[in-house]
């Protein structure tokens, strides 16, 4: 089944099954990000938007959030909850992998996205290349270790990659010149970061 179709059917009920990310763990993965007042942040794979109130928390009004899926069932659902958050996010409809995403943000999530990639390598450092400003931060992270979320995958059929445990990702990702370290590695969270050095 094509992606897009396979989590177009999932939007509708896609809050009632999220279970994990309540608005505290939510905001706990995120403290690792580093966001702060003013910041720019991009949200990859947003899905119904469940960062999207937590991240607006960080930035405050000064701050922009764009907020990108390809799955337009998804984005509706967004859209629809949080067209009126202040900084008020911009929505785009897009496949980050194949598509190019216009300016640099301070701040690059992927919250449960990275086993849906398909080249995750080249995407992360054109991501990094294009979009992320120096100094700027990559995050990838999930609200449960590797182990459930693999499991879920299993479950469900989709078509998704085996999460390595975050240690493992992130030599991974340093083996092929991303500049990645584990931030959190527990049953509760899995969080790592990518960082942009200035030239
Ligand atoms: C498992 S869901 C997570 C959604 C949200 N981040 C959350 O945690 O509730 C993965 C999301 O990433 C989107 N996605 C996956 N690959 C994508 C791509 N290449 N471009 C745009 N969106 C993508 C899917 O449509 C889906 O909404």
């Amino acid at each position: 089944m094509d992606e897009r179709v396979f989590f177009d059917r999932l939007a509708p009920t896609w809050d009632a099954n999220e279970i994990l990310s309540t608005p505290d763990h939510v905001r706990h993965v995120l403290s690792h990000t580093g966001i702060k007042h003013g910041d720019s942040v991009l949200d990859l794979g947003t899905g119904t938007g469940v960062l999207l109130p937590a991240i607006a928390e960080l930035t405050g009004n000064n701050g922009t959030i764009t907020a990108v899926d390809y799955s337009t069932g998804m984005l509706d659902i967004a859209q629809s909850k949080f067209a009126h958050l202040t900084p008020r996010p911009k929505f785009m409809c897009l496949d980050f992998e194949t598509e190019t995403i216009p300016g640099e943000y301070d701040h690059i999530i992927l919250y449960c996205v990275y086993p849906h990639l398909h080249t995750p390598v080249d995407t992360l450092k054109w991501l990094r290349g294009v979009n992320l400003s120096d100094g700027g931060t990559m995050t990838i992270a999930f609200p449960s270790d590797e182990k459930f979320i693999n499991s879920i995958h299993r479950h469900k059929h989709s078509e998704s990659d085996i999460l390595p445990p975050a240690s493992e990702l992130a030599a991974w990702l340093r083996l092929n010149g991303l500049s990645a370290i584990v931030a959190e590695s527990t049953h509760d969270n899995y969080i790592i970061n990518i960082s942009k050095t200035p030239c």
